[in-house]
């Protein structure tokens, strides 16, 4: 989300920061976008999310990729014959660059006509050794017909990167800051989705959605999870799921009248078998007709059954999973709560950063906690604080309206979906906040208890998981069963150790080096997963004693932390 909204939404609680980074030109800031912008002058999408509903946010992006393209370009383009390349096929509305493994452009145009005439005017490559699969997407390649009209011999296209800050560069920005406060907001401004990124993600989905719309024209692929719950970091998957049920005639009210018709359908034994069938179909067909995906494996066995590979233009990790409507309510729950409180996503996205560096979560599933765990317990804790920072599941039930109800497969997923609660009288730290997430779950009765976000209580755990966090929509499953109990034991020696480095006064100082959350983010390889455990780091105590060490001047075993730039040395060393 761009920077504006974040400051925005800062004001809003009523703090103080000082803007400064919001000025420069960061990693893919829409700054550097609106330069590119031509055309209308509409306000940007993503500056608005706040004052819209999910489901308004999300139409409104399927809209907006339905009228993009994606251009492989080559080496040494230049913007200006670009664009006036570009332009002469219609009104240009946004443009862009970016790098994965090689420079692409993203351009939106005003009308659908300007993208059927580029269409129209391509040409199917004729191949000497190979034979090109004649699929005709949104996805092109630029050709310079004319060495030297539309290149130059370098390119300087601004391009922006679309992958996640690397570890070390975090560090600085985070020693640099002034709070611990401030420091949770850098690493949610430095981390978060970019507008570019999820225009990306809309993208691809509706790329996807070809494919699958020759089978079943009225369906449509809509992103799910952190890709649009507002928790995505960037270089996180995208989540997409194949939605059916909008095609037309199901579940119709009965007829009236003498006669009627229905189709004639293939029967299968049940939803899961054709959700299972479709699946393998659809993604045979990506494997092997759309451009830039590769890696395809089914994994239909799984309880939601799913095809996953790679998108490689856009450098994604996708799963494609069917009818997982279910899923998407939660994903509206997360995005809801995500706008109700600036401190939210600021606490949850340092939470996932800390997680992260400490091996408590891994891109590899399997008996780790996960991001979707963790930001649960996120919010139940500020559901527990008095007074509560955000409201329980089942008080948003309680003002829904009538549009609001859903329910799914027996389930009741309802919820108010347009929020028009007062701000939180709350007006605890996030450097507080912080504190009590590692107190609170540093010594939370997992052995009995169990974390509900629809009562905002804990409840006794009705079965013997080490980690039980109910589903909230879904209220006889955990949504951690996954979790086993060395990596419970991991998390919760993790987060004792960070309340006790909170608790330091030395480390709560931004003179002190490392300090607040920097001195958290130390990668713990005791406790990683993916560490070998040959390569042991010293023991916890000793690390906590090499912190506090630091902190003395003139201590020859420290000096390079005393330096002027011993953060650097340290990051260095940290981040190897
Ligand atoms: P990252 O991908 O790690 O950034 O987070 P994510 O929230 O996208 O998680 P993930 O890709 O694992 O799952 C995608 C979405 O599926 C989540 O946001 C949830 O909405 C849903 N989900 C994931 N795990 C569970 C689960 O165990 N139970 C339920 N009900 N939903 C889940
Ligand atoms: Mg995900």
């Amino acid at each position: 989300m761009a920077a504006s909204v974040w400051l925005r939404g800062f004001k809003a609680a009523g703090r103080q920061l000082r803007p400064r980074s919001s000025h420069r030109r960061g990693r893919g800031s829409s700054v550097e976008v609106a330069s590119l912008v031509d055309g209308s002058q509409e306000p940007d999408l993503h500056e608005n999310t706040i004052a819209k509903s999910f489901s308004a946010v999300q139409a409104a992006r399927h809209e907006q990729a339905e009228h993009t393209i994606l251009i492989s370009c080559p080496p040494n383009v230049t913007q200006k014959k670009f664009y006036t390349y570009l332009a002469s096929y219609g009104l240009i509305k946004k443009y862009f660059f970016y790098e994965t493994f090689g420079i692409y452009a993203l351009v939106e145009f005003s009308d659908k006509e300007s993208i059927e005439a580029i269409q129209c005017s391509s040409t199917i490559p004729s191949l000497r050794h190979e034979c090109a699969v004649p699929f005709k997407s949104r996805f092109f390649n630029l050709k310079n017909n004319h060495l030297g009209s539309l290149t130059a011999t370098h390119s300087s296209v601004p391009r922006l990167k679309q992958s996640v800050i690397p570890l070390n560069e975090l560090l600085q920005k985070l020693s640099e800051a002034e709070s611990i406060d401030e420091q949770l907001y850098t690493v949610l401004k430095e981390s978060q989705l970019t507008e570019e990124n999820t225009r990306l993600r809309f993208l691809v989905c509706s790329l996807l959605k070809e494919i699958a719309g020759a089978y079943f024209p009225e369906c449509s692929i809509k992103p799910f999870g952190s890709s649009v719950n507002n928790f995505g970091k960037m270089g996180c998957d995208l989540d997409m799921f194949l939605d059916l049920d909008s095609i037309g005639g199901r579940n119709s009210t009965k007829p009236e009248g003498t006669f009627s018709m229905e189709y004639q359908t293939k029967r299968v034994a049940s939803e899961r078998v054709a959700t299972q069938s479709i699946l393998s179909v659809i993604g045979e067909c990506i494997d092997q007709f759309v451009p830039g995906c590769t890696g395809m494996q089914k994994i239909l066995n799984a309880r939601c059954p799913l095809v996953r590979f790679s998108h490689q233009p856009s450098g994604f990790q996708c799963d494609l999973t069917a009818n997982n409507r279910i899923a998407m309510k939660s994903t509206e729950l997360l995005y809801i709560y995500s706008n109700m409180d600036p401190r939210v996503r600021a606490l949850v996205f340092g939470i996932r950063c800390w997680a992260r560096v400490q091996g408590i979560t891994s891109r590899i599933p399997g008996a780790w906690i996960t991001n979707f765990s963790l930001t649960m317990m996120v919010l139940f804790l500020l559901q527990k604080r008095s007074p509560p920072i955000i409201p329980t599941l089942d008080q948003l039930k309680d003002q829904a309206e009538e549009k609001d109800k859903h329910i799914i497969d027996n389930h009741d997923c309802t919820f108010v979906s347009d929020i028009k609660m007062k701000p939180s009288q709350n007006t605890e730290t996030l450097e507080e906040l912080l504190q009590e997430f590692f107190e609170f779950y540093g010594s939370f009765a997992f052995n009995r208890m169990s974390i509900d976000i629809r009562k905002g209580k804990e409840q006794n755990k009705p079965e013997a998981s080490p980690l039980h966090i109910q589903n909230p929509f879904e209220q006889a499953l955990n949504v951690s069963k996954n979790v086993n109990q060395t990596q419970l034991d991991r998390f919760v020696t993790a987060a004792r150790e960070s309340a006790w480095i909170l608790q330091q006064e030395g480390l709560k100082h931004p003179k002190a080096n490392p300090w607040g959350l920097t001195a958290l983010l130390l990668p713990n390889s005791k406790l990683s997963p993916a560490r070998s455990k040959k390569r042991r780091r010293q023991p916890a105590s000793e690390r906590i004693k090499f912190l506090l060490d630091s902190l003395k001047p003139n201590k020859q075993s420290t000096d390079c932390l005393n330096r002027p730039n011993g953060i650097q040395k340290f990051i260095s060393t940290v981040a190897q």
